[in-house]
């Protein structure tokens, strides 16, 4: 199948399984390799618009607690609460703090930049976001918790390598079949925080 083929594929898949994002399939084929969705789990979804990965989350996870964020405003999925903000800003990372109000066992962030046509900067500004997710993860994170972020191959991947390295025992890379060919996403999935 070309990667036009595959794009479409994913998103008639999309469309009759009534998730709302082709991503919601690369968050099924990372759950199936490192299986981190359990029932009971706190779940931080960081970069949820339109909310694929929530809708996963919540048919997934039972009797979780499911906090999702981003920018932009999603329509209410059932049983996953959702905060409208930018997650850099320190406020943001209070409220997720405040609403968990402990330890968070998974973080999942499909974070990506906007594109301004420039591959390289998208890349850094992306994978920076990746940097800030690690960190929050280190303060954030219970001990058997898990880490799974989106990242860009090119600039800044060995700083991210090193950041994961430092603060995780298990780092893995992993491309999902549904992210596309071309597109340098990859995915980190980080585990045994290092204390
Ligand atoms: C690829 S989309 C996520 C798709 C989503 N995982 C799904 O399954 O529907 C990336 C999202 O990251 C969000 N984003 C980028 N930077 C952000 C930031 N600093 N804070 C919150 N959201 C951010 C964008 O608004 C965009 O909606």
């Amino acid at each position: 199948m070309d990667s036009r083929s595959y794009q479409d594929h994913f998103f008639k898949k999309a469309k009759t399984s009534g998730y709302r994002s082709r991503s919601a399939f690369k968050l099924i084929e990372l759950n199936s390799k490192f299986k981190f969705l359990k029932n009971s789990i706190k779940l931080l979804d960081v970069g949820s618009f339109p909310g694929g990965w929530s809708q996963v989350a919540a048919k997934t996870i039972k009797n979780g607690k499911i906090l999702s964020i981003d920018k932009k405003k999603i329509e209410e999925i059932k049983d996953v609460k959702f905060i409208m903000g930018d997650f850099l800003e320190k406020k943001s990372k209070t409220s997720i703090i405040e609403y968990f109000n402990s330890n968070i066992d998974v973080i999942l962030s499909d974070m990506a930049s906007n594109t301004t046509g420039n591959k390289s900067l998208d890349c850094i500004r992306t994978n920076q976001l990746c940097l800030d997710i690690l960190d929050f993860s280190k303060q954030t994170l219970s001990t058997k918790g898990v880490v799974v972020s989106k990242l860009f191959m090119g600039e800044d991947f060995e700083e991210i390598k090193i950041r994961a390295k430092k603060y995780f025992k298990k780092i893995d890379f992993f491309k999902p079949n549904s992210s596309r060919d071309e597109s340098r996403e990859t995915y980190i999935h980080c585990s045994g925080l290092s204390t």
